[in-house]
């Protein structure tokens, strides 16, 4: 496996097709090894699999855990080997932005709900990272996590809109034994707070067995599992929407995503569940 550290050697590179890409921020546990070998699914034996390892700081806002988000570079490299990588990208933190940069790229529909209000700039920094990324490595494919749901509407979004000649596929959340979706942010949690963090998907699940099509019902019964599940939990959002658009919907009547964002202590956590209208409530 090779590594590039310089962003002018990765932008002459040019990989055998179909080159996938699998863009991290490093950290990197179970749920990015799925990534990275579904990314090597997708590569077949003769195309080329990237993984990007760069914690972007200018998707993190002030206050965010951009200084304490884990760093592991060496156990990064070995998942990739492992997982089937060919080449990591792994560029020093100052050597991905001129300091004068004045570019940036910005979504500014399926960014209305979910994290976009809750985190202001942060899609701007992903798009605009993503968007580089596209041009130095300049994948057929790129894979994204479907944790980050919204983040994978709106890189889907960006690619449309932009024309990058990507397909952006999406891969599904790995789960810890009791649900819980693998991140990087959940090595901050402490033992109490870890065992709490379980009631999301429980929650999560709750709104999607739920069969009313009125979603502030099925909201409600989520937030009730989580107050008394996680009581050492703060709830950011709870939220129905339509998986294309991500605008909040009242009825569940079309493919829909409920998603939630909870922070125990200093790690803000997110996860979702794709709900479809159920068909006997329907008649
Ligand atoms: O999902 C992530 O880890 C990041 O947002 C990404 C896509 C690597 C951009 O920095």
């Amino acid at each position: 496996m090779t590594i590039i550290e310089d962003v002018g050697e990765m932008g002459a590179w040019r990989g055998a097709a179909p080159t996938v890409l699998v863009p991290t921020m490093g950290a990197l546990h179970a749920g990015h090894e799925e990534l990275v070998r579904h990314g090597r699914t997708l590569a077949g034996p003769r195309g080329s699999l990237v993984v990007s390892v760069f914690v972007n700081p200018t998707q993190f806002g002030p206050g965010e855990d951009f200084g304490d988000y884990p760093r592991a570079f060496a156990d990064d490299c070995a998942l990739c080997v492992r997982a089937g990588a060919d080449l990591v990208f792994h560029p020093p933190a100052g050597a991905m932005y001129h300091p004068d940069a004045s570019v940036t790229v910005a979504e500014t529909s399926l960014t209305r709900t979910l994290c976009g209000p809750s985190r202001p700039g942060h899609f701007d920094g992903v798009c605009t990272v993503v968007a580089k990324l596209f041009n130095l490595v300049r994948p057929d494919v790129a894979v994204f996590g479907k944790k980050d749901y919204q983040q994978l509407a709106v890189l889907r979004r960006m690619a449309r809109d932009l024309n990058f000649p990507v397909e952006i596929a999406g891969a599904e959340t790995v789960r810890e034994p009791d649900g819980l979706a693998m991140s990087s942010r959940n090595r901050y949690l402490d033992d109490e707070e870890r065992r709490q963090a379980a009631a999301i998907r429980k929650a999560l699940l709750a709104a999607a067995y739920d069969t009313r099509p009125d979603a502030a019902a099925r909201l409600a019964l989520t937030r009730q599992c989580i107050e008394r599940e996680a009581p050492r939990g703060e709830i950011d959002y709870l939220q129905i929407v339509d998986r294309e658009t991500m605008a909040a919907i009242d009825e569940v009547d079309r493919p829909a995503l409920a998603a939630a964002a909870v922070r125990f202590g200093r790690a803000r956590l997110i996860d979702n569940i794709e709900i479809d209208p159920c068909v006997s409530s329907n008649r």
